[in-house]
């Protein structure tokens, strides 16, 4: 758990709690996806957005895991208005399924949490041939973005209210591959490295997120879109790395933030005044931040985008992005 830290211009610091961050904020009226909120920091971002009030859906894959979360946030809080919905980031088809369903609903999407993500697996293809980091943690949601986004700029319009995307990216967007992202051998098992690919994942979110808060504002839309590094959490992510796995367990508690913490930079972003108007912006512990030379550069973002837009028009007959 952090302890002491610096206040940033913000107000908030490394300690600041999600609760802390959007304490006095009323979401009532709004409505979120969060993904990937079976654990950790997703499930704290929609349980802390749940409390101010926000209409929460969570799209998960494991919709059992999913239905014993809703419970436990309505046994924690009442008047939570959650709904569950599967969501594998790693298939394009449920992604496309998820997207569908949504749109038909006829919920309006105020707010968009990138959040699932999963970390330095062994080498391994999705569904759709595209290596399994990259598939869920940018692939997934550069497809579900792509498709939840009709709905969010009708929102955004019928409630004359600013619309949020909120990519969850990390620090190690600084750790990719030496040339960022490796366009031309992402799905090779040979020069694979499971915590570089993770890089390259969370760099490719970064990258996605400057693209696409470039193209709303070019479209003069009225939604943001930001990129955050959570900080450093105690949680299931570090299950596949066994070095970094047994260190958490160690000195976790000690060094790194808690989950309450850990989920304060995203509740931030997607529900405090002072972020109204930030776009293309990188935060971290509730403050603007610096990114990578390679994560600012608009035109490996272009590139990324072009790629990530071929790639999924290439495995599955989608329109273009
Ligand atoms: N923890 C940290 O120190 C840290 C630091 C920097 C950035 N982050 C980022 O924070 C985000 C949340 O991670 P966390 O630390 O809270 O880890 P976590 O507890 O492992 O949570 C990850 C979530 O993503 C979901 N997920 C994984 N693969 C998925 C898929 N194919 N489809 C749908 N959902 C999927 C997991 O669902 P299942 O339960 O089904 O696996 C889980 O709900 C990630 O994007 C991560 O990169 C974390």
């Amino acid at each position: 758990m952090q302890l002491f830290s610096k206040k940033g211009p913000s107000g908030f610091t490394s300690s600041s709690t999600a609760e802390e961050v959007t304490q006095g904020i009323d979401g009532s009226g709004l409505t979120a996806i969060v993904t990937g909120a079976t654990s950790g920091i997703g499930a704290e971002t929609a349980r802390v957005l749940a409390l101010r009030g926000v209409h929460v859906v969570v799209g998960i894959r494991d919709i059992k895991a999913g239905g014993e979360i809703k419970e436990a946030m309505i046994r924690d809080n009442s008047k939570a208005k959650i709904d569950v919905m599967e969501l594998d980031l790693s298939s394009l088809e449920s992604v496309r399924n998820f997207s569908k369903q949504f749109n038909s609903c006829g919920l309006p999407l105020n707010i968009l949490i990138n959040n699932a993500g999963t970390m330095a697996t062994p080498f391994k293809l999705s569904k759709d041939n595209i290596e399994l980091q990259f598939a869920t943690n940018h692939i997934g949601h550069f497809l579900l973005t792509n498709l939840l986004l009709d709905t969010m700029k009708q929102t955004a319009t019928e409630h004359r209210k600013e619309g949020r995307i909120v990519n969850v990216s990390s620090r190690r967007h600084r750790f990719s591959y030496p040339e960022g992202i490796q366009f031309k051998k992402i799905n090779e098992k040979s020069g694979y490295n499971s915590m570089s690919a993770y890089g390259q994942s969370k760099l490719a979110n970064v990258l996605h997120t400057n693209e696409l808060a470039r193209r709303l504002k070019e479209e003069g839309v009225d939604i943001t879109a930001n990129s955050l590094h959570p900080g450093l959490i105690a949680t299931n992510l570090f299950r596949h790395h066994s070095l970094f796995n047994g260190l958490v367990g160690l000195i976790g508690k000690y060094v790194m933030k808690n989950i309450q913490q850990g989920a304060a930079t995203t509740c931030y972003v997607a529900l405090h005044p002072q972020v109204k108007g930030m776009s293309g912006c990188y935060f971290a512990d509730c403050n603007v931040a610096e990114t990578s030379l390679q994560a600012s550069d608009p035109d490996l973002a272009r590139k990324l985008w072009d790629y990530s837009s071929d790639l999924v028009q290439s495995r599955f007959q989608v329109p273009k992005c």
